[in-house]
């Protein structure tokens, strides 16, 4: 039974603060999680509140609902009181930032009680032995980044790892190419976000950049890298005058599926995420249609990991890939019922972090919980390879 619920501000990685959960239970099993943050969002995401006022109002509103009435190790009973408590479709009483901190916080008080890693409790006694493919943002511009590139991650994908650890430094490895290239060309560059290189240079120099570092990499670490993108085109949509508006054009919904469809083509991309606007599903099916077969097409604004919009994606045909953020929806059950719709319609649930992030490991062990091909947390910087690492200590222990 779940005792104490105590919610504090703590500092996320863009230095901003964020929600910290604890959860104590009567057995003395403790879990405590912290709220990511997005700075590219979608519109469709559950509300996230300023941490002060969120904590304020799950205080109010939901510890009373949780305190000595719920098992942390019934999450669904947890986060249905989160949605009790707040009342809203979108956590905007008591801020997705709240809710998605206690529930993580009660899966992790939970695993405590029973003893066994969050992955094990989250994926269940029988799940298989797969680990995901980590995807490193290695150059990156849009809103991660002022004067660079205007698609907004240039991904790292170790398709040919042999394992979680060596794909981890393989990532590492092209990330630290990338480096070496910028610094051979003459291109000072200082890093977004989530710790790519932010280079002040056009799209397709970048392309020659990554594809350039790749290469490298592949020939340190004896295995296949291939390339992948979040276009975030939400980002770039004019809905005023209907174009993408690229630094140096723009482009029509019809040609921006030409332009992504080529991009796949020429670089040989093993994932885009979010080649289209929000709104979009037409184009989105438009260009499933065309390189769907030899691509994960991604829907991270589109879908924001809600079981309505993906379950309209399916019936359009648009994308067949969802990114799976928790915070996008407030909590885990309702993150796991999305990889769960998708899983049952043949899409494939990658699992990712925000640019704003913390020192919290709880997506590396859904990733394995959720046996998903990919998971998308960064190459770089203390609050990436918080996951990354522990990645790496889930695949040795298991
Ligand atoms: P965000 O960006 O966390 O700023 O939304 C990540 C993404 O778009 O995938
Ligand atoms: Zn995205």
């Amino acid at each position: 039974l779940v005792t104490d619920v105590r919610l504090r501000r703590v500092l996320d990685s863009r230095g901003n603060p964020t929600v910290e959960a604890e959860v104590t239970t009567e057995s003395g099993g403790f879990g405590r999680a912290a709220a990511p943050s997005g700075a590219s969002t979608g519109e469709y995401e559950a509300i996230e509140r300023p941490a002060e006022e969120a904590i304020a109002k799950a205080r109010e509103l939901a510890v009373p609902r949780l305190e000595g009435q719920v098992y942390a190790g019934d999450q669904r009973g947890v986060d249905a009181a989160l949605r009790a408590a707040d009342g809203t479709e979108n956590f905007s009483e008591i801020g997705a930032n709240s809710a998605v901190a206690i529930s993580m916080a009660a899966a992790k008080a939970a695993s405590d009680v029973l003893g066994a890693p969050l992955y094990q409790h989250l994926g269940g006694a029988f799940r298989g032995d797969e680990y995901p493919t980590p995807l490193g943002n290695v150059v990156g511009g849009g809103e991660h980044a002022a004067d660079a590139t205007d698609i907004q991650e240039f991904l790292a994908a170790p398709v040919g790892a042999p394992s979680v650890t060596e794909a981890v430094f393989a990532n590492a490895a092209v990330h630290g190419a990338v480096h070496d290239v910028l610094a051979e060309r003459d291109l000072p560059a200082g890093k977004g976000d989530e710790g790519a290189w932010a280079p002040s240079v056009s799209d397709a120099e970048a392309f020659a950049i990554v594809a350039e570092a790749i290469d490298r990499a592949e020939d340190e670490v004896g295995f296949e890298i291939r390339m992948g993108l979040d276009v975030a085109a939400s980002e770039m949509w004019d809905a005023e005058s209907g174009v993408y508006e690229y630094s140096d054009t723009t482009r029509t919904s019809e040609e921006q599926v030409d332009y992504v469809a080529g991009l796949v083509d020429d670089h040989d991309l093993v994932y885009v995420e979010d080649p289209l606007e929000e709104d979009d599903f037409e184009g989105f099916a438009d260009l499933t249609d065309r390189v769907g077969d030899r691509t994960l097409v991604c829907g991270d604004d589109l879908f924001v990991t809600n079981v309505e919009r993906l379950q309209r994606g399916i019936d359009e045909g648009a994308g067949n890939s969802i990114l799976v953020k928790p915070n996008q929806i407030g909590t885990l059950s309702d993150a796991f019922d999305a990889v769960e719709l998708a899983r049952d319609n043949g899409y494939d649930a990658v699992i990712s972090h925000r640019s704003g992030e913390t020192e919290d490991t709880t997506i590396a062990h859904l990733a394995v919980a959720t046996a998903a091909p990919f998971i998308k947390t960064g190459a770089v910087g203390g609050e990436r390879t918080a996951k990354l690492n522990e990645l790496i200590r889930i695949e040795e222990n298991a």
